[in-house]
């Protein structure tokens, strides 16, 4: 019998796909493969016969990699199978970024109770005005799954988009309209953008790159969305950049201690593959790398 360990919940879709060679076990000493989704295994021990850990999802920044690669045990990834909730989430983003929506609202709620409020309303929305996104420059920092999607929606939406991804795959190159800019210099991007998306890999090489530096070359008034992992962004600098007004809204995916109190940012609480569909898509994908593997000793997404 094989068996399989689920850390995090992981849709029901994917767990129905294990075939009747392996079992369910709630204990993870015994598993040879792990499923998980955002739990962190770095404070864990492995177990002595886990074969493959996939990670329903993109980043596996949750996964000792090093500890990994040094038992033999394969680590997977989904790419792609939740590009589509994460744009999805994106576009509101901006939007909710150059339009008062939420403060909009609010004044909704808390004027419930006037009889006039439609009249009332016209005159408050002055208030809530704001921007459009089209004509608007655009830079995607990363056009992988995510970014590539991204940028293309943005694109029809009427957005000049600009991509810089030096890493740049041949399936991700044939994917992207013929309307996206490819940019080889990050400094292009900052210089001319007036909206950015980050969305790539936390490395070592990308911790901390939106920063102070990165600011000081950018537009005023520039806004910022980070849909990959909190960290790639100084949030320290990226306090003072929002109080001077260099940076107008910072949206971000990721609360943490410091996001949470960032004033004028717009934290969401990791929200982007959390629709039924990417949710299904990730686990589905999941269990079959992990059967493949464990099965016939294929390896994809790696
Ligand atoms: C990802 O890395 O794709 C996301 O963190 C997925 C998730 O929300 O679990």
């Amino acid at each position: 019998m094989k068996t399989i360990h689920c850390l995090n919940e992981i849709s029901h879709l994917g767990t129905a796909l294990l075939t009747e060679e392996y079992t369910l076990t709630n204990d993870i000493k015994e598993a040879q493969g792990v499923l998980l989704r955002s739990a962190s295994m770095h404070e864990m021990e492995l177990p002595e016969g886990l074969l493959a850990i996939a990670r329903a999802g993109a980043g596996v920044n949750n996964i000792p990699l090093d500890a990994c690669a040094a038992e033999g045990i394969v680590v997977f990834n989904t790419p792609g199978a939740n590009a589509n909730g994460v744009k999805e989430l994106v576009i509101a983003g901006l939007l909710l970024s150059s339009r008062d929506i939420t403060g909009g609202i609010e004044w909704c709620k808390a004027n419930a109770d006037d009889e006039d409020i439609a009249k009332s309303a016209e005159k408050a929305k002055k208030a809530f005005a704001g921007c459009e996104i089209k004509g608007k420059k655009l830079g995607v920092i990363g056009l992988g799954a995510i970014g590539a999607e991204v940028a293309n929606a943005c694109s029809s939406l009427g957005m000049e988009v600009y991509g810089y991804d030096p890493f740049l795959s041949v399936n991700s190159a044939w994917g992207l309209s013929r309307n996206i800019k490819h940019i080889t210099s990050l400094d292009t991007i900052y210089k001319e953008c007036d909206y950015i998306t980050v969305h790539v890999p936390l490395f070592d090489t990308t911790k901390g790159m939106i920063n102070k530096a990165a600011f000081d070359t950018m537009k005023d008034g520039i806004v910022i969305l980070n849909f990959a992992r909190d960290i790639l962004v100084n949030e320290e600098d990226m306090k003072e950049a929002l109080k001077s007004g260099k940076v107008k809204k910072y949206v971000t995916d990721f609360p943490n201690a410091t996001s949470a109190h960032l004033e004028g940012a717009m934290v969401i609480p990791h929200l982007g593959a959390s629709t039924e569909e990417s949710e299904d898509n990730c686990a589905k994908m999941a269990v079959e790398e992990i059967m493949d593997y464990i099965d016939n000793g294929n390896i994809r997404n790696s």
